[in-house]
Formats: C-alpha cells, sequence, structure tokens
C-alpha cells in the first residue's frame, strides 16, 4: 500500500528516534524535501500527496542509512559551502562551515591582486579549490590531492561550476607535484586530528568519513610540520600562506611557520571565539 507523505514521514521519524538521532522529525522532513526535490513549505502543504513506489523506495534506503548514523550529506550526495552546491561521496570529507574562514580570508586578501595565483594543498571534495576559483575570477588554482578518488570528486566539481579552464588538480604528495613553481598564497586544511583522538571522534565521522582526510599524525601537527619544512620544494616561500588548525593547535603551528620564515602572524577565530585560522605573512605590513 502506497504511502502518504504524512504517513510516510510519521513511519521514518519512529525509525530515526529509535536508531537515538536527536530531531527524528526534522530529519526526516529534510530527508523527503531532498529526494523529492521539494521545499518544506511543499511537503507542508502536500501531505496527502502519495509517495510513487520508486520515491518510497529511495526515501526508506536513505532514513535506513541516516538510522545507521550516515551522515545527510553523504546520503543526499550534496553540501553547501560558500553559497555554492557541492558533490560529496564517501571518498571526500564532507566540508565543514569552519573551513569557510578559510576561503573568506583568501578572498579578503587577494581581490584586488590581478591573476593570482594559488595553491591548495589536500582537496577533498575541492570546496576550497571552487570556491576561491568562483569568488577570486582572475585567479588561477592548483589543487593537489593524495587520493585518486578524491580528485574525482573535485574534479566533477569544478566543471560543476564552470571553473575547470582556471583550476587544475594534481594527483601526488603534498609539494611533490608543483616542484619550482611560484604561488601567492598556499592554503590548506591539512588532516588535523591527533591519532590516538580518532577512536573518541563521533560514530558518523570515524564510520565514514575518510581517515586519510582526518588523521594527523601522533600529536595532530604532522601535515604543518611537513607544510612548512618542505616549503623550500617550491621556487620560494609564498607571500601568503594560510592554515586551518584544531581547537589548541594555533600557537604551536604559528611557531611552525615562524621557524619557516614567515614575519607576521594572524590568528583568525570562528564565531565561537575558536582560533581556526592561521595567517602567515612573509613580510609584515
Ligand atoms: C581535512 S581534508 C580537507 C579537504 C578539503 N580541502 C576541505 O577543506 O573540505 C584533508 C585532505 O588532504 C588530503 N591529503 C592527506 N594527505 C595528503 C598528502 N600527503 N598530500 C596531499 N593531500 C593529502 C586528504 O586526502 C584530504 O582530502
Amino acid at each position: 500500500m502506497p504511502s502518504t507523505v504524512q504517513e510516510a514521514l510519521r513511519r521514518a521519524s519512529l525509525q530515526l528516534q529509535a536508531a537515538g538521532l536527536q530531531q527524528p522529525r526534522r530529519e526526516a522532513e529534510a530527508l523527503l524535501c531532498a529526494m523529492l526535490k521539494r521545499p518544506l513549505a511543499w511537503i507542508y502543504a502536500h501531505g496527502e500527496y502519495v509517495l510513487s513506489a520508486a520515491e518510497e523506495t529511495l526515501f526508506g534506503a536513505w532514513v535506513r542509512r541516516r538510522a545507521r548514523h550516515e551522515p545527510y550529506a553523504y546520503i543526499t550526495g550534496e553540501r553547501e559551502f560558500m553559497g555554492l552546491s557541492f558533490l560529496v561521496t564517501r571518498d571526500v570529507l564532507i566540508p565543514r562551515p569552519e573551513t569557510e574562514i578559510l576561503v573568506e580570508t583568501a578572498v579578503a586578501l587577494l581581490k584586488e591582486k590581478a591573476e593570482p595565483r594559488i595553491l591548495e594543498i589536500g582537496v577533498g571534495s575541492g570546496a576550497v579549490a571552487v570556491s576561491l576559483a568562483v569568488f577570486l575570477p582572475t585567479a588561477t588554482v592548483v589543487g593537489v590531492e593524495l587520493s585518486a578518488a578524491a580528485l574525482e570528486v573535485a574534479g566533477q566539481n569544478a566543471r560543476r561550476h564552470q571553473v575547470n579552464e582556471r583550476l587544475s588538480f594534481l594527483h601526488g604528495d603534498l609539494y611533490a607535484p608543483v616542484a619550482g613553481r611560484y604561488f601567492d598564497l598556499v592554503v590548506s586544511n591539512p588532516p588535523y586530528i591527533p591519532s590516538v583522538q580518532l577512536p573518541q571522534l563521533a560514530e558518523t565521522v570515524k564510520n565514514y568519513e575518510p581517515m586519510l582526510a582526518l588523521d594527523g599524525g601522533a600529536d595532530g601537527l604532522h601535515f604543518y610540520r611537513r607544510l612548512n619544512g618542505e616549503l623550500s620544494q617550491l621556487a620560494t616561500p609564498p607571500p601568503f600562506f594560510l592554515l586551518e588548525v584544531g581547537q589548541g593547535q594555533a600557537e604551536p603551528v604559528a611557531r611552525l611557520c615562524r621557524q619557516a620564515g614567515f614575519k607576521q602572524i594572524e590568528k583568525i577565530p570562528d564565531l565561537a571565539g575558536i582560533e581556526r585560522v592561521i595567517l602567515a605573512r612573509l613580510e609584515p605590513q
């Protein structure tokens, strides 16, 4: 017997509640909206709409996945970042809202500069690199990524937002694919969770998101040491170096940047006051 919107929502809410999710009704509504590609107002106004067999099957599958605590973004395959919609799969980290600070800072730094050259290390879904290309229309952006599967997703996102002509993605380890090249800005949101803390992460993260995107080595600082210590692979160190950091990592990362020769370091907080981004300048302002 096919279900109406109301019946499907009631059933899904109960399933999600039993699975321990905090806001089962809202979650069920959000999944149904995404599946039907309709706004919430439509769902409220069409409680008697009868789902097709295909819609009912897909919604049931999505609700079961959410009940196993799979992140919403992997189920729907979409995540919004900087007001843009990105394809996400389990091959990539789901872009986080705090990473928008990285993009906003880079855009503010370079918006007056003609044809800036930007390097991103660790592109994942491409959310940062693609957003930079969208919001800095004269920039050329190079993104390096170790996971070939993630690069596939990033490439699709570059085409989706029609910036693929100014954006190139290279497969490899840190600076190796761009050795000897010059960039005005190097930006990275590297893996920064200390290895010992990985088992304590929320199930939605540790059971679904790629470990390659999370594991920052014994103390979480492995990639910051490498990103600073291996800058000599580039033609010159970049005038601007922008790094997202985890909670409590701002000071040790600032120290690494100073040791690498950056003269002025700024720690940029998020809305909760947590220092999230390090902006290092080669020359003082
Ligand atoms: C924290 S994620 C950031 C993804 C994306 N930039 C974002 O902010 O949503 C770190 C990314 O670095 C990549 N990565 C890990 N080790 C790397 C390496 N040695 N060289 C290049 N990329 C690496 C991971 O695969 C992952 O995509």
